[in-house]
């Protein structure tokens, strides 16, 4: 069953020469108790995905051109006191830098409380109980001690912990966790990782984790969109896509990954250079990926790809996939 779904959502940022397309009519649900993943290279839109899914597009000075977020029977995009009401509380946001979220000047128990106290109105002492007993769900050592610190005093690592569990803070329903850890040494982010998804199991969660690095999809998420430009290019169950992908951009995507595991030069993607942001990528009537995509026809450069739901359930979005289907060979892969 699904509990968030997103129709249609396409967000703007408003520069001096033209818009810049940074989320482009994409659509997906997040089923109960999922960890769904969204992956794509620097600038294809994870973010603001996100943000505007937090209801928060508008604090980062976009524009949401059309698109709804349904959750609890409710379009929350249509008025901000539905967001007043669910953001933070049952829907929670997991940004990808800890420190700039938290406040330096306060204790970071002092911050837990103040959630604490403003969206559940506890009383002092429920507070100061509270706030151990999140401290300890998130598996900080000396959770008392790490209470007195300020930001500045706290690792990385320990930082996340705290996210976490402001995150936890007022019982969520929803998690988005935007490359949750990602700054840190692949140990503490595997540890992170393992505790969030020990935490979303054990309170029954649902949870949307961005990451741009393949490996930590394929580690923790039951489904996945794959996105570029903006756009949703691939989804489906991640098993699925990653072992068998089928649009030429997840294709390469996995290729350069797999290349950079194996410490080769020459991946894939590298061999045309990656947009540094979605205002480098022309402005596709066809195909976002087009452009760097070795299988690209004529109508990919006119005409946006229809999204194809395959036997196997996933979407793909591909003019050549759709072609070779056309013709009759409905096992084509890229
Ligand atoms: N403040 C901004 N002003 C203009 N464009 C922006 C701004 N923030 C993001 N963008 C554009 O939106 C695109 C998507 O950004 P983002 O969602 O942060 O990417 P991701 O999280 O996938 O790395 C970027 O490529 C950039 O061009
Ligand atoms: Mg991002």
């Amino acid at each position: 069953m699904e509990i968030l779904k997103v129709n249609d959502l396409t967000v703007y940022f408003d520069t001096r020469c033209r818009p810049v397309k940074a989320v482009d009519g994409i659509s997906f649900a997040l089923r109960r108790g999922e960890t769904l993943g969204i992956v794509g290279e620097s600038g294809s839109g994870k973010s603001v995905t996100a943000l505007t899914v937090m209801g928060l597009a508008q604090s980062i000075g976009a524009r949401i051109v059309s698109g709804e977020v349904w959750y609890d029977g409710k379009n929350l995009l249509s008025s901000q006191d539905l967001y007043r009401q669910v953001r933070g509380k049952k829907i929670s946001y997991i940004p990808q830098e800890a420190a700039p979220a938290l406040n330096p000047v306060l204790q970071v128990g002092k911050q837990l409380g103040e959630m604490l106290s403003v969206h559940l109105g506890l009383s002092a002492g429920d507070v100061r109980r509270k706030t151990a007993q999140l401290l300890e769900t998130v598996e900080l050592p000396q959770p008392e001690l790490v209470a007195r610190l300020y930001p500045h005093q706290l690792s990385g690592g320990i930082l996340q912990r705290v996210l976490l569990a402001m995150a936890l803070s007022c019982g969520p329903d929803i998690i988005i966790a935007d490359e949750p850890a990602s700054s840190l040494d692949t140990t503490i982010q595997a540890q992170i990782l393992r505790l969030l998804g020990t935490i979303k199991a054990r309170e029954g969660l649902s949870l949307i984790l961005i990451a741009h690095d393949l490996g930590v999809i394929y580690q923790n998420c039951d489904r996945v969109l794959i996105m570029y430009g903006g756009r949703i290019m691939e989804a489906g169950l991640t098993s699925q896509i990653l072992e068998n992908p089928l649009h030429p951009y997840t294709v390469s995507l996995l290729e350069t990954y797999r290349c950079l595991e194996e410490g080769m030069k020459q991946p894939g993607l590298t061999k045309s250079c990656p947009p540094a942001s979605r205002e480098n990528i022309p402005d596709a009537l066809g195909c976002v990926f087009a452009y760097r995509c070795q299988r690209a026809m004529d109508i990919c450069f006119l005409k946006k790809a229809p999204s194809l739901t395959l036997d196997d359930g996933r979407t793909v979005s591909c003019h050549h996939l759709l072609h070779l289907r056309q013709d009759g060979n409905p096992d084509a892969r890229m």
